[in-house]
């Protein structure tokens, strides 16, 4: 038998089966999609496919193709921020899946921001938004963070008493902001925060992309992987050694998930030993994890998984940016965390006392290393980083 055969007669089956097993099989089946998003799914152009969920919308804020225009004018629209100086796709650019390339965004005042920017192809699906924060459930409560934050850092420099005095002023006088606003809320008359946050969700919300390599594949293309990718595949998710699977998990390839189906949904986030700074096993204080919002010991330096999606795109890797390369996260993997022997952050991450038990180190062979990485680059969608559809709106206005 050929090795794509085998990995079809035995690894997608496997692959479900662990998905299941993770989302605590709340619908055995994944290919007959018996649920009440049919009509939702007809409505708007949502670029999933039949056989892949639709990501979880509150009731609130129905998606429609009005709302993910408006949205999109205003991710791309400086104006949005008080000094007009940044777009929400200053940070989040299409060609890089929606990052910044930075290791740490830049943000109003040219200052550093703590983190890394994150992608936002299918990142509705995830069941908490940003690196670390259990609180934030949905897309509509995360973008109050850049337009209203200022902690660390301005990201849009908006005050809730300046939004009202001059961006919705504008919105309302400006004549391709009208009719926007017109088709996308036909019902208020009155515009506001509120319809600002709706919109940029239902944006992000229909940023979707599931036709990588990968995934032709798994629909039954067997060439559409490279021998190198196939073994690499199988290393990912059915080597005993490298455990990646068990948090990169499911369609996203992170174990933070919600779809349209779901009624319950786990908030997990984990300790991958990037630092050791203190008994208790701190990060550096600008991003110690989930403690940050929680307070508890147990969540000292952890962090939400991140998508694997397009991955190769979206480099430098980790919530702070601190590796570079796809070649240096397996070395990290591999020596189990990252022993620092010097500078300010010097400290044994493979020691920190709340690692995942998951992250426990493997060896590798140099062919290993390769098909792996080669497997990582099969799950970019290259149609997803020029699609029209999610890409400058003004640029032709
Ligand atoms: C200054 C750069 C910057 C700007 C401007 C910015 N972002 Fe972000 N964005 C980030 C960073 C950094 C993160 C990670 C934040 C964290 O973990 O605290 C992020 C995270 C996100 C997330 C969470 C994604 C996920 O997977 O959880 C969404 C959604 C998002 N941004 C949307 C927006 C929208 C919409 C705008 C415009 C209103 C915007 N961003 C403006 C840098 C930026
Ligand atoms: C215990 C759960 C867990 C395991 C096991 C795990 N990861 Fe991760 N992975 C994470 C978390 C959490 C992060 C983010 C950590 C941070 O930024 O502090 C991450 C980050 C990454 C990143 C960087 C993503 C980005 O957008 O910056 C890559 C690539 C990656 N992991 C690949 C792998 C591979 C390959 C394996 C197997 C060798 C693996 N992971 C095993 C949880 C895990």
């Amino acid at each position: 038998m050929k090795s794509s055969n085998i990995l079809q007669k035995y690894l997608r089956p496997m692959f479900i089966l662990s998905l299941c097993l993770l989302q605590s099989c709340i619908d055995k089946s994944r290919t007959n999609i018996h649920d009440n998003t049919l009509k939702i799914r007809k409505s708007f152009n949502w670029e999933v496919p039949a056989n892949t969920r639709l990501p979880y919308t509150p009731d609130n804020n129905p998606v429609t193709e009005a709302k993910f225009q408006l949205g999109r004018h205003l991710f791309y629209d400086k104006r949005l921020s008080i000094n007009e100086s940044i777009s929400c796709s200053s940070c989040h650019k299409q060609s890089l899946a929606f990052t910044d390339g930075l290791e740490r965004s830049v943000g109003l005042n040219n200052e550093h921001h703590t983190r890394n920017a994150q992608p936002l192809i299918n990142s509705a699906y995830f069941s908490t938004f940003t690196w670390s924060n259990n609180l934030l459930t949905s897309l509509e409560s995360q973008i109050s963070v850049p337009l209203f934050g200022d902690n660390p850092i301005l990201e849009h420099g908006w005050t809730a008493q300046s939004f009202e005095d001059v961006f919705i002023p504008f919105l309302q006088s400006d004549s391709t902001y009208q009719s926007l606003l017109a088709s996308a809320f036909p019902n208020q008359n009155k515009t506001t925060q509120q319809t600002v946050i709706y919109a940029l969700a239902s944006f992000i919300r229909g940023i979707n992309a599931f036709n990588s390599p990968f995934d032709q594949f798994e629909n039954g293309v067997s060439d559409a992987l490279t021998d190198s990718q196939k073994r690499g595949y199988l290393l990912f998710t059915n080597d005993e050694r490298f455990e990646c699977f068990h948090c990169h998990s499911g369609k996203l390839f992170s174990d933070s998930y919600r779809d349209a189906n779901m009624k319950i949904f786990d908030t997990p986030f984990h300790n991958t030993g990037l630092y050791n700074l203190s008994p208790q096993g701190d990060y550096p204080a600008e991003s110690n994890g989930l403690i940050d919002v929680t307070g508890r010991s147990s969540d000292r330096a952890k962090f939400r998984t991140p998508t694997l999606r397009n991955i190769e795109v979206t480099a430098p890797y980790m919530h702070d940016g601190s590796i570079a390369t796809l070649e240096e996260v397996i070395d990290f993997y591999a020596a189990g965390g990252r022993n620092l022997t010097s500078g300010r952050y010097k400290g044994d991450g493979r020691q920190n006392p709340q690692k995942s038990q998951f992250v426990k180190g493997f060896s590798i062979s140099q062919q290993e290393k390769e098909d792996l990485i080669n497997f990582l680059k099969s799950l970019t969608d290259q149609s997803a980083l020029t699609n029209e559809r999610f890409s400058d709106p003004w640029l032709k206005e």
